[in-house]
């Protein structure tokens, strides 16, 4: 881990340097796109809302652009993963986006974190965004199953029998060690398409044997935020919407417990102003951040990440389109505005064609 700590530290003083450096020469890029780029970076270090050029675009294509910015291969991708963590500590630090960005440390937090003795990781789990492929790299890593194709799909999920504690089993001390010293991680996606996935995963197809959702928790939801009382058929996406965007929903969720997990903030998730992450990976670009990952906790020589389909972690508007289609512009302005943090702190464009 030392050694790794030195790269980054490395990587970061060559690109002050070529920094200092660009400030006084004019560097000639065979690529205009290039240039923008570099521009873009420029303005995500010097200023001090430095999220804005970030949040302009999803992630992909900022991959793609700051991927050309520098020759020679080595040093492009890490950038990326600096800028992500430079944002949240950006956003962090706005103190408007406070109450959206900041959260307590709580056991509710420390129970989403998974802990991998062996190689020193913990791992922030974030519900609908392909936790349960990370949930199973950690099971292999702590031992309890030699491969990942070799574990039940019905002991992921057991935190009794997979050997994979979570940080809140440990001692205060145990639990502040590891958080000071562990490699963390967490991955998100677009907020919005997260939450259509905890929709179909939970209340539309379940796929596993989950009857609370469907038989408490939507007619919960329905019960208090259905518009049409006539309307008879089971719970639609605009209840639920309407149920995130409620202010005063605090007490419905006490009553839902942890149930909630697969749609409240990765901020009250993960608390991502709190503990400082070592890497933030995002799904839509999945297929070059996973192997980051691994490599950067050191464990890619022992596992790797499950093959990923094509095309399933690129963000689709038409779906969210489709899926807000009707619901009115106050429900999902409410909705934005629970969420507007999540957006913020981790790069994802402010959904214009929803709010407007
Ligand atoms: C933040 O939360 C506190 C306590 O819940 C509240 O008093 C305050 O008005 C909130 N601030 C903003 C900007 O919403
Ligand atoms: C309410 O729901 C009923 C049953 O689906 C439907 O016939 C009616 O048009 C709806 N009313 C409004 C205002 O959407
Ligand atoms: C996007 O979502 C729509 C509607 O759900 C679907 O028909 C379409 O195939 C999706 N596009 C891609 C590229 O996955």
């Amino acid at each position: 881990m030392h050694h790794q700590w030195l790269l980054l530290a490395t990587c970061f003083w060559v690109i002050f340097m070529f920094m200092v450096a660009s400030k006084f020469i004019t560097l000639t890029f065979k690529d205009p796109d290039a240039y923008s780029a570099k521009q873009e970076f420029l303005f995500l270090t010097a200023a001090p809302d430095a999220g804005r050029s970030l949040r302009e675009t999803h992630f992909p294509e900022e991959l793609k652009l700051t991927g050309k910015m520098l020759p020679g291969g080595r040093l492009i991708q890490p950038l990326v993963y600096m800028q992500r963590l430079e944002l949240v500590r950006n956003v962090c630090r706005d103190d408007t986006l406070r109450n959206l960005s900041h959260t307590a440390v709580s056991k509710f937090v420390l129970d989403r974190m998974f802990v991998c003795d062996r190689h020193k990781i913990l791992f922030c789990q974030t519900p609908k965004v392909g936790n349960t492929q990370w949930k199973k790299v950690l099971i292999v890593l702590n031992g309890a199953f030699p491969s990942i194709e070799e574990i039940p799909e019905s002991v992921v999920h057991d935190h009794e029998k997979n050997g994979l504690p979570r940080l809140s089993s440990f001692s205060d001390a145990e639990i502040q060690k590891r958080l000071k010293t562990y490699f963390k991680f967490f991955i998100v996606r677009d907020p919005f398409e997260r939450l259509i996935s905890a929709f179909k995963d939970k209340f539309v197809h379940n796929p596993r044997f989950e009857p609370w959702y469907r038989h408490e928790i939507a007619p919960g939801i329905i019960r208090k935020y259905r518009r049409n009382r006539t309307e008879t058929r089971g719970i639609q996406f605009e209840d639920f919407v309407r149920y995130l965007g409620d202010p005063n929903r605090r007490r419905l969720d006490l009553h839902f417990g942890d149930h909630v997990i697969h749609w409240v903030t990765y901020v009250e998730l993960c608390a991502p102003c709190e503990i400082t992450y070592s890497v933030i990976g995002h799904h839509e670009t999945l297929e070059d951040d996973a192997p980051y990952i691994l490599k950067e906790a050191g464990i890619d020589h022992l596992v790797s990440y499950p093959a990923i389909p094509p095309g399933i972690t690129a963000y689709n508007r038409t779906k969210v389109e489709h899926y807000f289609l009707g619901i009115s512009k106050r429900d999902v302005r409410r909705l934005y505005a629970r969420f507007e943090g999540d957006f913020k702190l981790f790069g994802y464009q402010r959904p214009d064609f929803l709010l407007n």
